[in-house]
């Protein structure tokens, strides 16, 4: 590696946010609730980039300079063979709770309580039973951090590696730092892919989406795996990029995911879910779709 690039297990290089929800509170920045606001015309021209937190970009910076080709090729040779533990999905619910990483705790919910926010959110609006229990456990990939990742390699916008970084993506100036911006194929628009390859056959950034999703592809609609998979995949969902990496499965899949997003960014309230009386409910959602234990 150039003496230029950070060492990405650099330990203060690990933690640029004060919390793992800082990122996702910027992307809301970033993709402000529509008819939230009578002052909706403020929103439109606002300059996200000034309201823009100095840990937010500089988490940008590493995650653009360091996810690589060959860094995600390493993280999947790492994390897929799923071979870390055997949880059952409250067990990783759980789990993810142990995960304390604010500065202030006491004022901050427990990641469990934002995953049953979102999937009441969905069940009120009377979407199907896997749209909810997608919903509960589109990020339990974060779990990623409790395996000692720094928080680069688990969240933020996550984007194709391989080919050429769209100039749609937060921050696209960061790639510049990124060695593959120097790699003849990899500038191509195509890379290292064919032209309607489709998704599947696309690496992505690595974080608790991909993550997440092989975890469990073997027991969800492809619907509901689209909305885990890509859910922060915001150059495509919502900026319209990558058309030419899309098969007519992506095209099928797109409009779940884009439905999927506003549940993801503007469902997190200062309401706590009543989590003991929640659970039959989704005792029973959990144990129609998946086995006992899932392999992570
Ligand atoms: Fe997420």
């Amino acid at each position: 590696m150039e003496d230029s690039l950070p060492s990405p297990e650099t330990d203060n290089l690990k933690t640029p946010l004060a919390d793992l929800d800082e990122w996702e509170e910027d992307v809301v920045l970033r993709y402000p609730k529509p008819h939230v606001t009578k002052k909706g015309e403020e929103h439109a021209f606002r300059d996200y980039r000034a309201e823009v937190r100095p840990s937010v970009k500089e988490f940008y910076r590493l995650n653009h300079t360091l996810q690589t080709f060959d860094f995600v090729k390493a993280k999947r040779r790492e994390f897929l063979p799923l071979r870390r533990r055997q949880m059952n999905i409250w067990e990783a619910i759980e789990f993810l709770d142990t995960f304390v990483d604010d500065s202030d705790p006491d004022t901050e919910m427990a990641q469990s309580e934002h995953l049953l926010q979102t999937s009441e959110e969905i069940r009120r609006d009377g979407h199907p039973r896997w749209f909810i229990l997608a919903g509960l456990i589109h990020d339990l990939g974060k779990i990623l951090c409790l395996f000692d990742q720094p928080q680069w390699a688990v969240v933020g916008d996550t984007f194709p590696v391989g080919c050429q970084f769209s100039e749609k993506i937060v921050f696209p100036e960061f790639f510049a730092s990124n060695p593959d911006s120097t790699n003849p194929l990899y500038r191509e628009p195509l890379g290292a892919y064919q032209s309607g390859c489709g998704l599947d056959a696309v690496l992505m950034s690595w974080g608790h989406d991909e993550y997440l999703y092989h975890v469990v592809k073997d027991y969800l609609p492809d619907e509901a795996l689209a909305m885990i998979r890509y859910h922060s995949f915001y150059a495509w969902h919502r900026e319209g990029e990558y058309d030419y990496l899309m098969d007519d499965h992506d095209r099928k899949m797109l409009p779940w995911v884009q439905k999927f997003n506003p549940y993801d960014l503007y469902t997190k309230c200062d309401e706590r879910p009543d989590a003991e009386k929640l659970r039959p409910f989704y005792e029973d959602l959990v144990a129609e779709f998946f086995p006992k234990q899932l392999s992570w």
